[in-house]
């Protein structure tokens, strides 16, 4: 058993490899959220402070997580597709002629981006290698930086790919968006918490992360850090919450004119979240505590043996840039997908199959014998 599974409740004899999926539930963050729902029970206690407070710890965990300038510049959402949506509104179409996304990128932050180029009459560019390099992260990489032009007005994708978990090179790619004026808007979702995140020397204007993967929160909640260019944007909502009058509960209809300062503006609307915005503060209290190096060290050794059967599968394969949490590995040659469904349930294993692949991503909680039984199914 690793060290670190007594922090979780697995049941015993899972095998649960499948963190970019959904991550397990903390036993602290459980208890927290208990608690969250029966604050409830008598309502009477609760101040203006508390509907407050709470947050700026939450968005401050965030922001040393993701090394922002301030808790100011991160904001509490509920979903990708509502942290893209305030960022990808407010892009100003004079800024280039088309706009990049990375080929197989999650819907949220396509089909934002979909619909802004069609209300801007811009092209949406895909960036990848062709699909017999899906697993070639320098290929991934290459592709990147050579579409990023001086014609490009935005960029959008996942610092690490969720399909496959290639690791994109922020420090290259951020400063070449830097350098020809593209805006970058990041989809954190399936590497920060992993892997080290740093939006200030990666040049990133936002970042949206689910919270429901590797921040270890619960569903329906995620994090992000909106830059300077998005400092006087226009939000999707007008939440009262997000006013800098919000606190004087007896004032309220003196309507608030300005926004919170930086990012306050993108809240989203009941923004306290009793339950669900402490357990996430919770989770990100633990994985600062924990910290990338960690993580990260833990799941490159675990996912060694694995990253030996892909080799054996393709021995040109090259995996200088495959993340250490999550590995595309193909399926075992001359097995039906019945067969191995079978084999997968019978050993309680759980992964996710995404395409010709199957996407195994680990953490703490995992040990070797959960690699060596999901090795003993594949053989
Ligand atoms: C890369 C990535 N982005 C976003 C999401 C979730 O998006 P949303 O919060 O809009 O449901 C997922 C879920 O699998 C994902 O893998």
């Amino acid at each position: 058993m690793s060290q670190y599974s007594d922090l979780f409740n697995l049941p015993l004899g899972e095998h649960y490899l499948n963190c970019a999926y959904m991550s397990p539930l903390l036993r602290s963050v459980e208890e927290i959220g208990i608690s969250a729902i029966r604050m409830k029970r008598s309502p009477s206690h609760m101040t203006a402070d508390d509907f407050f407070d709470g947050l700026e710890v939450l968005k401050s965990r965030f922001a040393t997580l993701v090394h922002a300038p301030s808790a100011q510049s991160c904001a509490f959402i509920p979903s990708v597709s509502y942290g893209m949506a305030n960022a990808i509104s407010n892009v100003d179409p004079k800024r280039g002629k088309h706009c990049l996304i990375l080929k197989g990128e999650f819907p949220s932050g396509r089909l934002a981006l979909e619909r802004w180029c069609e209300e801007h009459v811009q092209e949406v560019r895909e960036v990848g290698p062709v699909e017999e390099d899906f697993m070639n992260g320098a290929m991934w990489n290459e592709s990147v930086l050579e579409a990023i032009t001086e014609n490009s007005t935005m960029l959008i994708m996942s610092n690490v790919h969720w399909m496959n978990g290639i690791l994109f090179d922020m420090v290259a790619i951020g400063e070449r968006c830097r350098s020809t004026d593209t805006i970058l808007i990041v989809d954190g979702t399936q590497g920060v918490g992993a892997v080290h995140m740093n939006v200030q020397s990666f040049h990133i204007d936002a970042l949206i992360c689910a919270g429901y993967k590797w921040l270890m929160g619960p569903y329906s909640t995620g994090m992000a850090y909106y830059g300077p260019y998005f400092h006087h944007s226009r939000p999707i909502e007008e939440s009262w919450m997000n006013r800098t009058n919000a606190k004087a509960f007896s004032d309220l209809t003196n309507y608030g004119k300005f926004y919170s300062p930086e990012a306050g503006r993108f809240n989203v609307g009941q923004t306290s979240n009793f339950i669900l915005a402490p357990m996430l503060s919770e989770a990100l209290r633990q994985v600062n505590e924990w910290g990338t190096d960690l993580i990260g060290s833990h799941d490159l050794a675990l996912c060694k043996p694995l990253c030996d059967y892909v080799k054996s599968h393709d021995p040109k394969v090259d995996l200088t840039y495959q993340s250490p949490h999550i590995l595309g590995i193909p399926k075992p040659n001359g097995m039906g997908d019945d067969e191995l469904d079978q084999r997968l349930t019978s050993k309680k294993i759980s992964l996710s199959k995404r395409g010709t692949f199957l996407r195994i991503s680990p953490h703490l909680y995992n040990d070797a014998e959960d690699i060596k039984a999901l090795l003993t199914c594949l053989s």
